[in-house]
């Protein structure tokens, strides 16, 4: 299934399905994409190492979010991309990409959603005090952070703990999760059971 994986900053969401793509080959995805709104980020440089096709553009450098997402969707239909993976990119998918692909996005959260949306979930989730927080991956939809989940993984949170240690935690579980995740979509997907996006399919 070939798929685009959009990134902002560091990317090692991405470099972990860069990982699995190399190494199993029972692995359905192919990523065919990388979209970057930042040029330059880390993210990019792995996929250039990968030898992975990129498209990177400051959305500031269009009229308005609409043309910049009709260029980056030329780009997705030239290579035939059916799903978007967000991977650490920071900006609000508008709805020329929602329309193209509708329940065909998703996003990976490092929080126990709906518990702090936003861009400093970790640092927030500390800062309350919480005993555990998570990762969350999700459908995306027109809000931040706010569509039908997928699935959660719980990380706990011990006392004493530094925003450090606390992100790398949760980024060894997203590393596990987004790629168990789409795996199991993209499978239901390549058999064709995926149809009504969302429906049927369990949290953990
Ligand atoms: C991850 O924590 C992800 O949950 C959030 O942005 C971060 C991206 O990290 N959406 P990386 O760029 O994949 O290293």
């Amino acid at each position: 299934v070939p798929i685009a994986v959009f990134v902002s900053g560091n990317g090692s969401n991405l470099q972990a399905l860069l990982d699995v793509e190399r190494a199993d080959p029972s692995w359905p995805a192919c990523i065919r994409l990388v979209v970057s709104d930042v040029p330059g980020c880390r993210a990019l440089a792995r996929a250039q190492a990968a030898g992975v096709e990129v498209f990177a553009a400051r959305p500031a450098d269009f009229p308005d979010k609409a043309s910049f997402e009709r260029a980056v969707l030329a780009k997705l239909r030239a290579r035939q991309v059916e799903w978007l993976i967000l991977a650490g990119y920071m900006r609000i998918i508008g709805p020329v990409l929602l329309s193209a692909y509708p329940n065909r996005i998703l996003n990976i959260h490092p929080s126990l959603l709906p518990a702090f949306p936003g861009r400093h979930a970790v640092r927030d989730a500390l800062a309350a005090g919480v005993a555990e927080t998570g990762v969350t991956v999700h459908f995306v939809d027109e809000g931040i952070d706010t569509g039908p989940v997928i699935a959660q993984r719980r990380v706990p949170v011990r006392p004493g703990m530094t925003e450090e240690e606390l992100l790398a935690a949760i980024h060894a579980v997203e590393h596990q999760l987004y790629p168990e995740v789409i795996r199991r979509l993209l499978t239901r997907h390549e058999k064709g059971e995926d149809a009504g996006g969302g429906l049927g399919i369990g949290q953990r």
